[in-house]
């Protein structure tokens, strides 16, 4: 465990945050459930803000995709029915919602309870791999990332829309510095302080196509957003 420098307010924020070891994920019974309920009643309202940038990422998937983190299932509605989703989500809480969603979308559903950073498929077995407001929450996401270009084949394709850092100096960078450790309690994990374009193009992919822009929503550390799709 790493030393705690940190007030004792901030060191109490630090120990509850602390319940997630490396790089398993220890889901919490009561903040699992919370997170499970929140994107389903969430769900409309979130996607009327990602719409357009889902629709572009995500448009002309392959029968059968990978998806890191699938939680309760809001990137079905931009599959064809009949697709087959290996959704590798490891919070169990999320797994009744995504097997319903799946169902309401004629989704063909296969549940890997595995985290993303150890994804257990072979090398080179996936045409696409997608994920969407999660690279924020995993414990490595450079594993992650990693791991998503080993299961791609050649000419492969993983697409992603995540919320990232905002510039430094910003009003925006501020906010996400001062609710740092609540949001991360509350959303098991979540940073709203990553630096996912640096951590994606660092990662081997042949090219990657991305773009950067900003919601608004009223939980403004989280509009600073990024959509793309990385070759491997
Ligand atoms: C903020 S939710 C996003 C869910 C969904 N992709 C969406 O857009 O609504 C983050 C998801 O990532 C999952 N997750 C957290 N850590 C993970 C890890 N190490 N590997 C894979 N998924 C993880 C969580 O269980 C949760 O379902």
């Amino acid at each position: 465990m790493p030393e705690i420098k940190e007030t004792s307010t901030g060191a109490l924020w630090h120990i509850l945050s602390m319940d997630r070891g490396d790089p398993e994920f220890d889901a919490h019974p009561g903040r699992g459930r919370f997170n499970a309920a929140f994107f389903r009643v969430m769900d409309g309202y979130i996607d009327w803000h990602l719409r357009r940038h889902k629709e572009n990422v995500f448009a002309g998937l392959p029968d059968t995709v990978v998806e890191i983190g699938s939680g309760v299932g809001a990137n079905f509605r931009y599959l064809r029915p009949g697709t087959t989703v290996i959704a590798v989500e490891p919070n169990p809480y999320m797994h009744r919602s995504l097997r319903l969603a799946a169902a309401r979308r004629g989704v063909d559903l296969d549940v890997r309870d595995v985290v993303g950073e150890r994804i257990d498929l072979p090398d080179a077995s996936a045409d696409a791999v997608i994920s969407s407001l999660v690279l924020c929450t995993v414990t490595d996401p450079s594993q992650v990332v990693s791991e998503i270009r080993r299961v791609l084949r050649p000419g492969g394709r993983y697409s992603y829309l995540e919320h990232v850092v905002a510039e430094e100096g910003t009003f925006t960078r501020g906010v996400q510095r001062a609710v740092r450790r609540p949001w991360a309690w509350v959303f098991e994990g979540c940073s709203c302080e990553r630096d996912l374009q640096t951590v994606i193009r660092s990662a081997g992919f042949r090219s990657v196509e991305e773009h950067e822009y900003r919601i608004h929503s009223p939980f403004l550390n989280f509009n600073t957003q990024i959509a793309g799709t990385a070759e491997a």
